[in-house]
């Protein structure tokens, strides 16, 4: 099995492994006296990592060195059911001793095409740049079972490549807006993980990794880091045809 592909028993061990990952890099950057920026997803599989971060490392990451920010954010208020911040902040944001000041959020209120950059401009002024572009420590990404991964979907491709590092899209069946991170700016980030679980999530999956059969027509095909294939943290179920 490829050296970027890590596969685990269980979700809950999947995404310790996942919690010491982001220990690792954030004491990393904290000898350096750097801070730790970080993009987050949402969706439903980080909430068993969020809930881990907060019952077992609230007190061994350096949060005070962490800072941030969101892969993507549906455009709804941070007190909607759906809104990847209120998630976060109900499962770790309230738990942990991160300081307001570095938290980046997408505002899911705002009007999308005047937030989308606002969220832009705020990355290049927050952020260390590469080759032009907002540099991420950790990209934290999760895949849904069409394929997409942030909030780029496979009828919108073009997001992969946009000159935009922020952008609004469109979720394909709930027509539901969404601010974004768009391609180039995910694959620029240090380090790219997929957290991914459950057998919805298999069969996609195997084409993706093994470059077969539709794996062109998916979103998360095209995601790797600044220096080679994205991290795939996996459980059994996920894996299971790989
Ligand atoms: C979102 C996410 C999205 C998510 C996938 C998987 O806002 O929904 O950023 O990209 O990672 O849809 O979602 P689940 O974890 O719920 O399967």
């Amino acid at each position: 099995m490829n050296s970027n592909i890590h596969i685990f028993g269980t979700p809950e061990e999947t995404a310790r492994a996942v919690a010491e990952l982001i220990l690792m890099k954030a004491k990393e950057k904290n000898k350096q006296s750097l801070p730790f920026n970080i993009a987050l997803s949402g969706g439903s599989t980080p909430k068993l990592l969020f809930s881990i971060l907060s019952k077992e490392y609230a007190d061994s990451i350096p949060w005070h060195f962490v800072r941030l920010f969101w892969v993507d954010e549906r455009c709804v208020a941070p007190t909607h059911a759906e809104s990847n911040f209120g998630m976060t902040y109900e499962n770790l944001l309230k738990n942990v001793p991160i300081q307001d000041a570095n938290i980046f959020r997408m505002l899911g209120e705002a009007d999308p095409e005047k937030e989308a950059k606002r969220y832009q401009t705020q990355l290049e002024t927050q952020l260390p740049a590469r080759n032009a572009l907002p540099l991420f420590d950790l990209v934290l990404l999760g895949m849904g079972d069409d394929g997409h991964t942030a909030s780029i979907f496979p009828d919108n491709m073009g997001l992969l490549h946009s000159d935009s590092t922020v952008t609004v899209s469109v979720h394909p069946v709930s027509g539901q807006k969404r601010i974004t991170l768009t391609g180039n700016v995910i694959n620029q980030a240090e380090h790219v993980i997929f957290l991914i679980t459950g057998s919805s999530k298999s069969t996609v999956l195997k084409q993706i990794i093994q470059r077969k059969n539709k794996f062109s027509d998916f979103p998360a095909s095209y995601i790797q880091s600044h220096s080679g294939p994205a991290e795939f943290y996996l459980d059994q179920a996920a894996a299971a045809e790989l």
